[in-house]
């Protein structure tokens, strides 16, 4: 075998809740910011597709449990519905929901799928967020107290905690460029917004330890290395800049305990410090976590800015650089996302020597196509490029594991085809179609079948 992995390595794939239960308004499940922005903007998502009709996970669970130990999977992270556990955020437990849970989680042990669970995915309940969501300071203890009641419920047997799936994702896309609800772009308020999420982590991490709950706790970010167009001091620069705001301002906080002191400097210099509470220095020092998730799907590149900006825009980071589209790079154009295996082990060597080496997974890479269907041959989709797509990663997560990453599995993004926020059904990501014409029927594509025989070896050649 040319790329053996270890045989404990953790195999299998990610989704979320929002993405993949459906029932968005059943059996006690309350509105959260995704099902009220399709109520007051459909016409922003793919074809009209709203977060109602996803892969029918709520009432499929065991079909497609079963079929993740068919294809060896040795475990899944899915993630808990805050609005369906406790309708209004803070308050009532909906005992529809502990039940489904439970009956998910108690399936997937039975099938030997070791669960990880992720607590927030994109998903603030509506009731939270008519309070100003994660701009009230109070949302802090919300969400701590929601983490708990998780772990209460849940903790005796669910052992892989995450609290958040890539939090840039919310102040980015719902305070600064306009691509999720709700829509704001203000830099200063989208600061505060990432702020306040690192501290509502770290209050959920402290509950954790608080409980004396069994298992691992982590959080899962996206992390896309940097590379400058050029090595003049002035791409350097950028890249720097780049690097700062999109990775280092979520890394440094969690893993090291403290902002980086240029982030810091760049944000007092334009007046646009978050409001910071007593106490919050100490708790980001003290409340570290177990392992890390890595999701990694582009690189990115920088050079310098080639227009001034106009003295009238308020600040955006991107004033800091400019991207960089390389010649002759390979894209995705469905996604539009750069394809560079390499920078999975940029990223893990960057983990191993800046980050103390921390255990980290690969807790989502994929690879998004429209249109699979035209890929068919006796009603099965050859998706030879997915297969392509991942085995050129995991030969660059096979090296980084060679050179002494301490990295112990790899999920793919996604099981089942699933609903992809303003994308809907644009680009299909699984291991298995979920067939919309014929009852959402899941059909193994070959890149499935290809992946259990992988898990099966512990590698490939
Ligand atoms: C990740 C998210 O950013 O990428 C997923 O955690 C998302 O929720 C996935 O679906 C793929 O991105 P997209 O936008 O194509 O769905």
């Amino acid at each position: 075998m040319k790329y053996q992995f270890p045989k404990e390595f953790w195999w299998g794939t990610a989704c979320s809740a929002p993405q993949s239960e459906g029932a968005a308004d059943r059996e006690g499940k309350k509105q959260n910011i995704l099902d009220y922005w399709y109520e007051i903007e459909s016409n922003r998502f793919f074809e009209g597709v709203g977060p109602d009709d996803t892969s029918d996970f709520y009432d499929r669970y065991k079909e497609d449990i079963a079929l993740m130990k068919k294809l060896s999977h040795n475990s899944y992270r899915l993630s808990v519905s805050w609005s369906r556990l406790i309708p209004n955020g803070i308050g009532e437990i909906n005992p529809k929901a502990v039940e489904f849970y439970n009956n998910v989680i108690n399936t997937m042990i039975a099938e030997g799928v070791t669960p990880f669970v992720n607590l927030y995915h994109f998903d603030m309940p509506m009731e939270l967020q008519k309070q100003g969501g994660f701009e009230n300071r109070e949302f802090v203890e919300w969400f701590a107290n929601y983490a708990d009641t998780c772990f209460k419920l849940f903790g005796d047997r669910v052992k892989y905690w995450f609290t958040y799936n890539e939090p840039i994702v919310m102040p980015e896309g719902g305070y600064l460029y306009d691509f999720f609800y709700p829509n704001v772009v203000d830099s200063k308020r989208s600061f505060q917004v990432a702020y306040n999420i690192v501290i509502s982590h770290l209050k959920a991490v402290e509950k954790f330890r608080a409980g004396g709950y069994p298992g691992k706790i982590g959080i899962i970010l996206n992390l896309s290395p940097v590379y400058p167009r050029s090595q003049s001091v002035a791409d350097l620069k950028a890249a720097r800049m780049m690097d700062l705001f999109v990775n280092r301002s979520f890394l440094d906080p969690i893993l090291k305990g403290e902002y980086p002191i240029e982030l810091c400097q760049i944000l007092a210099d334009r007046g646009l410090t978050p409001v910071v509470c007593q106490g919050d220095a100490e708790l980001m020092k003290r409340c570290k976590i177990d392992i890390v998730g890595l999701n990694y799907y582009q690189p990115r590149r920088a050079k310098l800015r080639e227009n001034a900006v106009n003295s009238d825009a308020p600040f955006m980071p991107d004033h800091l650089y400019d991207h960089y589209e390389m010649p002759g790079r390979t894209m995705n154009p469905y996604r539009g996302w750069e394809i560079y295996p390499r920078g999975i082990y940029d990223m893990l060597i960057d983990i191993r020597d800046n980050y103390g080496n921390i255990e980290c997974f690969i807790s989502e890479n994929g690879m998004g196509v429209e249109n699979e269907e035209r890929f068919k041959v006796d009603g099965v989709i050859q998706d030879d490029y997915r297969i392509e797509f991942i085995r050129t990663h995991l030969e660059f997560v096979h090296k980084a594991h060679s050179e002494g990453c301490n990295v112990v599995g790899y999920h793919l993004w996604t099981f089942f085809d699933c609903w992809s926020w303003m994308n809907a059904y644009k680009n299909r990501y699984g291991f298995v179609e979920i067939d919309r014409k014929n009852g959402k029927k899941r059909v193994i594509k070959k890149s499935g079948w290809w992946f259990k025989e992988l898990i099966d070896k512990s590698g490939f050649y």
